[in-house]
């Protein structure tokens, strides 16, 4: 069976079970500060099971994008290690909110296992939460009863805390799971030790396929649990290890999810894939296979490697790849870019994103590629100066705090360091680093410290949001809860009905105030958790329990309103003016300024910038009026033609704004009709990442006062030239100004020539020579004129000058042709300069230096006479 029939057939299989098959969500979450990524197959229904959405369809099926690399579900470590764990993987899954329960999960997974994909029976165990009395959880007696109908009960395992209680986070909805596992080992193996012995073992070939949560619990901030409105299934099978499985194969890596990148990856580097377990450059061949599927597919899904958050994330997992393929696949140069190819035809079909998004993903990982190379490149010469000291001083070791820097500073890899030491006989002073690494996480941990506390819940009343109408509204605080955080203690609130509107969407938060007879509250910032709307203050109220009118300012949403709407009448125009390529992939709506990323692949000319500038401004003066579509089923959007940012999830309606033929989808707010933008000025055109291109532009209040600017800074430059007409004014100063300097160059010649003159009659005879010593304030150029001069017309002279131009000392030797096997001017010119601290040479008949020392120049001149 391969692969897409694999998935295919759990597809079908809850469909006729009465599921709703719906698409994987983005593998980066938006607006959600718990969970950088989805995690597992639950995600994005996680609203469902919190009671903060209905789900059209109590039964749910589908395949999720999941990536395992930070919080509390993190396996970047073992991945290429093992053939089982991986960065990014496909969960099968099946949910029910508040609809069917264990016994029919359980039937159902035993069902599919064992009679469509007729796995043998004898091959299965499964595990049932034991319970935990701390937490006063007594044992799944229910789950344990239901698998007695299906399965021996010498197979059912009782499992503690931590392999039977699924948690989502440090947070959120959780409860007891029942787990399957899968002996593939071969018969003699088999023999030897019982598979049962093996379960949860970190066995390679016994392993968990399936995950059954019984989600009924909330996990809160203060640890304690909740009950959950409803009894909820959510499952979660590994399609690699099915595959695995299905296939007769021992690792995933040999199934045909991967031998199509493997084998890409074998023909670029001449290496073979021999499927040894601690073989280094097997495990450099599969961190690169994996790998590759998760930095792509987070591209395609809107997340751009970056030095941050999430981006941050990514960048570090492309970097683990690179670097294991540089060390120990002997790959110099960038190559995990061709893998997109392979990825896209073997996965495509079912995730169309990774064929839309190739060329953006391929241009993303080749320039990621570089840059890091650059950095190994540059991070060797900087190691190889550390080894060569080392070498030097007779030490055995690298100083860890060195290694650290490198890796901190530069991303150099210590591995990486750790190996070209030893290739020389050195090792690394490991717990200097380590020490480093703690003071390190620490100086992290401090500036990023925060506790949120439990709500104090004041009021039982859904929060709406009222802010796409109203711009002030009498509100009731419905609850709050206290932050403590490097800037002090703040609070946030949920009101009944907030005009605040939450950041989102590129567009920043609101602010305000909470006014009534006795107090004003100020807001400082509103920001999004799931479906709530959260305002900051940094004092609560004395009376929290009272109405207040909550006021938004108003000048700064106008402000906000006028780029936001702005930026999609950009967006249009892109794509008229460079083709449908372009793409939003990230925006900044704020005040004073918007910014606009999209995927273009060559910068822009300027006649491009004009048309777009002018196309915008065209529709501005239109004055079109917008029209809301405020809750439509996402996909009658789509079918209007709107253009779908990522991060919409299933069973989201979704709001459209329509500007003529503009049609986007966004939470933002917006104007009213097109006018009130005024003017839209393009500021810079720049490149963002490779391949993303990036508009900075302002709006209405900030673009007139540019304009204001511009038209003070033109009058002033009138004024000053008198003249209205400046350009012109202008370009016959710039004339003047030439004809001036000719003549003073003009002048200084003629001056030199005449200083020749009286000079020739100074020198002193002594003797075998005639020795000029001067001081004058002429610069350099004329002193070097006049020396040739005199050197070439008066044998046996020794020509010494002494100038303080410009108030810096400086001296200038001559010396004639004739005299040079007495007097060598670069040497002469050192001893003087001493005397002006300064430093110079030259050839034997001319030198010259400059100095520090402005009054060391008499000295210099006494000396100079005795020559
Ligand atoms: N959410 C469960 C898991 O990830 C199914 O294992």
């Amino acid at each position: 069976m391969t692969s897409k029939e694999i998935r295919q057939k759990f597809l079908d299989f809850f469909q006729e079970k009465g599921h709703q098959i719906v698409p994987s969500a983005p593998i980066v979450l938006q607006d959600d500060p718990t969970l950088m990524f989805s995690n597992s197959g639950m995600t994005q229904f996680k609203d469902f099971f919190l009671g903060y959405k209905e789900p059209s369809c109590l039964r749910i099926a589908d395949t999720q994008k999941c990536l395992r690399v930070s919080g509390k579900h993190n396996d970047l470590d073992d991945v290429g290690r093992d053939t089982y764990h991986h960065t990014m993987f496909e969960m099968l899954g099946n949910w029910s909110f508040g609809d069917y329960f264990k016994q029919e999960a359980i039937a159902w997974a035993w069902e599919l296992l064992t009679e469509v994909y007729q796995i043998s029976k004898d091959d299965l165990y499964v595990t049932i939460f034991e319970g935990d009395a701390s937490e006063n959880l007594e044992r799944d007696q229910e789950a344990y009863n239901f698998w007695k109908e299906h399965i021996d009960e010498s197979r059912i395992i009782n499992g503690n805390k931590k392999d039977n209680f699924w948690e989502m986070g440090e947070t959120g909805p959780c409860g007891p799971c029942s787990e399957i596992h899968i002996d593939i080992r071969n018969a003699e193996e088999k023999a030897k030790i019982p598979g049962r012995e093996l379960v949860n073992q970190d066995h390679p070939q016994v392993v968990e396929i399936w995950n059954l949560v019984f989600m009924e619990f909330l996990r809160k901030a203060d640890k304690s649990l909740e009950k959950l409105p409803k009894q909820n299934v959510d499952t979660g099978m590994g399609f690699e290890r099915l595959c695995m499985t299905l296939q007769g194969k021992t690792s995933n890596y040999d199934t045909d999810v991967f031998s199509p990148l493997i084998a890409k990856v074998e023909q670029i580097s001449g290496e073979k894939y021999t499927a040894i377990l601690e073989n280094e450059k097997d495990i450099a061949i599969r961190v690169v296979v994996d790998h590759i599927r998760a930095v792509a597919f987070a591209i395609a899904d809107g997340q751009l490697p970056s030095n941050g958050g999430a981006g941050y994330v990514i960048r570090r997992i492309l970097r683990r790849a690179i670097s294991y393929s540089y060390r120990f696949l002997g790959m110099k140069e960038a190559f995990l870019y061709q893998l997109i190819a392979i990825l896209k035809d073997q996965m495509g079909s079912f995730f169309p994103e990774i064929i839309k998004q190739e060329k953006l993903v391929t241009e993303v990982i080749r320039e990621e590629e570089n840059a890091f190379l650059k950095t190994i490149e540059l991070g060797l010469i900087r190691l190889d100066s550390i080894i060569k000291n080392a070498l030097k001083h007779n030490e055995k070791k690298l100083p860890g705090e060195q290694v650290f820097e490198l890796y901190d500073t530069y991303g150099f890899p210590a591995d990486l360091s750790r190996i070209i030491a030893e290739e020389k006989g050195l090792s690394i002073d490991e717990a200097g680093f380590e020490e480093e690494m703690a003071k390190q996480k620490q100086r992290s941990r401090k500036s990023s410290t925060s506790k949120t506390y439990d709500w104090v819940m004041l009021q039982e009343k859904t929060e709406t949001f009222v802010g796409y109408d109203l711009t002030e509204h009498p509100v009731k605080i419905t609850r709050y809860r206290k932050i403590e955080n490097k800037d002090g203690v703040f609070y946030q609130i949920a009101l009944d009905e907030t005009p605040f509107y939450a950041e989102g969407g590129g567009q920043v938060g609101d602010t305000g105030f909470l006014e009534n007879a006795t107090e004003r509250i100020e807001i400082l910032d509103t920001k999004k958790e799931n479906n709530l709307n959260l305002s900051l203050i940094d004092v609560l109220p004395e009376d929290i329990t009272a109405r207040f009118t909550a006021k938004i300012d108003l000048s700064r949403r106008q402000d906000i309103q006028n780029n936001h709407s702005a930026t999609h009448l950009l967006h249009e125009a892109l794509r008229n003016v460079l083709g449908t390529h372009v793409e939003q992939k990230g925006s900044f709506v704020g005040p004073d300024y918007l910014r606009f990323d999209f995927s273009h692949f060559s910068k822009m000319t300027e006649e491009e910038l004009t048309t777009v500038e002018q196309q915008v401004n065209d529709k501005i003066r239109k004055n079109i009026t917008l029209h809301e579509y405020r809750s439509i089923p996402i996909q009658e959007a789509i079918d209007k033609g709107a253009m779908a940012l990522f991060g919409e999830k299933y069973g989201d309606t979704v709001r459209m704004i329509e500007i003529e033929s503009s049609r986007e989808l966004c939470g933002g707010t917006h104007v009213k009709s097109t006018g009130e933008i005024g003017w839209f000025k393009i500021e810079s055109e720049t490149s963002a990442a490779a391949g993303i291109r990036r508009i900075e532009a302002i709006t209405g209040t900030k673009a007139n006062a540019y304009f204001k600017d511009l038209e003070k800074n033109y009058q002033e430059i009138a004024k000053f030239l008198k003249s209205k007409e400046i350009l012109k004014s202008i370009q016959k100063l710039t004339e003047e100004n030439q004809l001036l300097k000719t003549e003073i160059e003009r002048l200084k010649a003629e001056k030199a020539k005449q200083e020749t003159l009286k000079w020739k009659e100074e020198y002193v005879d002594k003797g075998d020579r005639k020795l000029l010593v001067k001081k004058t304030s002429m610069d350099a150029a004329s002193i070097k004129d006049i020396i040739f001069q005199l050197k070439k017309e008066i044998p046996s002279s020794l020509t010494i000058i002494f100038s303080d131009a410009g108030n810096k000392p400086m001296i200038s030797i001559g010396i004639s042709d004739d005299l040079t096997h007495i007097y060598q001017a670069g040497v002469l010119i050192k001893e003087l300069a001493k005397e002006i601290q300064g430093g110079g040479g030259g050839a034997p008949t001319f030198a010259t230096a400059g100095g520090k020392k402005l009054d060391g120049l008499e000295q210099a001149f006494k000396k100079a006479n005795l020559l």
